[in-house]
């Protein structure tokens, strides 16, 4: 019932766009997303072989996409031939790998802000250039957007948060480590996204009291997340928005 604690709007990101819905990290994904009512939605970027900044979770194409082969050698052209939506469902063939800066325009349409997650790939071989690839893409967001960054990767958060101190940067971890205060203090980072199976009552109390925010992924299932809320949970990335929304 509506009694139940839960997370408010803006606690809720669409994971890869609403990935239950529509092809993970296409535009038909971003779209759904705003349909089930989310304000957020996560989407992972990566560099293209002529170092175009597109919006896909792995290294290689071939999970997502008709084609086959690593990032690191296909180029921009060779990446929009794919069709980035059948292996979903055919009614998605028409989708196609977008770029960030598409993608900042379809969310700026659509009321939407974003969670970037930087991936760290093998054939990312300059953290400047990655770094500068978002930069410029998210410059061109709309005043309304709103816009954090994570990544799995402290590096990649540290040479963020060295040019755009402004932004939110999220630290990934599956659980959390020993260390988390003096890595986050390192980048540095008030926000921590975990795995929600990894959390607790106790580590809600404990981040609390020194000011970090902890949002969880990838999670489907409202029951697990019940007892969070009220220990102040700052958010969800969930596959599946509508199910936290209603
Ligand atoms: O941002 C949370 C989640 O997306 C991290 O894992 O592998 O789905 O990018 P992954
Ligand atoms: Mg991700």
């Amino acid at each position: 019932t509506s009694d139940l604690p839960g997370p408010s709007p803006d606690q809720v990101q669409a994971h890869r766009g609403a990935s239950a819905i529509a092809p993970e990290n296409t535009l038909a994904a971003f779209r759904a997303a705003a349909e089930a009512g989310a304000k957020w939605v996560e989407l992972d970027v990566a560099l293209s072989a002529d170092g175009v900044l597109v919006v896909i979770h792995d290294d290689r194409v071939d999970r997502t996409t008709s084609g086959t082969g690593s990032l690191g050698d296909l180029t921009h052209a060779d990446l929009v031939t794919l069709d980035a939506g059948t292996w979903f469902d055919p009614r998605f063939a028409a989708e196609r790998l977008p770029t960030l800066e598409q993608v900042i325009v379809t969310l700026g349409e659509l009321g939407l802000s974003a969670n970037v997650e930087i991936k760290q790939h093998a054939h990312h071989t300059s953290l400047d250039r990655l770094v500068d690839a978002v930069r410029s893409a998210i410059a061109t967001r709309r005043p309304e957007t709103r816009i954090m960054i994570s990544s799995f990767d402290p590096d990649c958060l540290k040479a963020m948060a060295a040019k755009e101190p402004d932004l939110e940067m999220a630290m990934l971890w599956v659980q959390l480590p020993q260390d988390w205060q003096a890595q986050l203090a390192a980048i540095p980072a008030k926000t921590i996204h975990m795995h929600y199976k990894a959390l607790s009552i106790g580590i809600l109390e404990e981040t609390r009291k020194h000011g970090i925010a902890v949002r969880v992924w990838t999670c489907n299932d409202p029951v697990q997340l019940l007892s969070f809320w009220d220990a102040g949970l700052a958010g969800v990335i969930t596959d599946n928005p509508a199910i936290f929304l209603k």
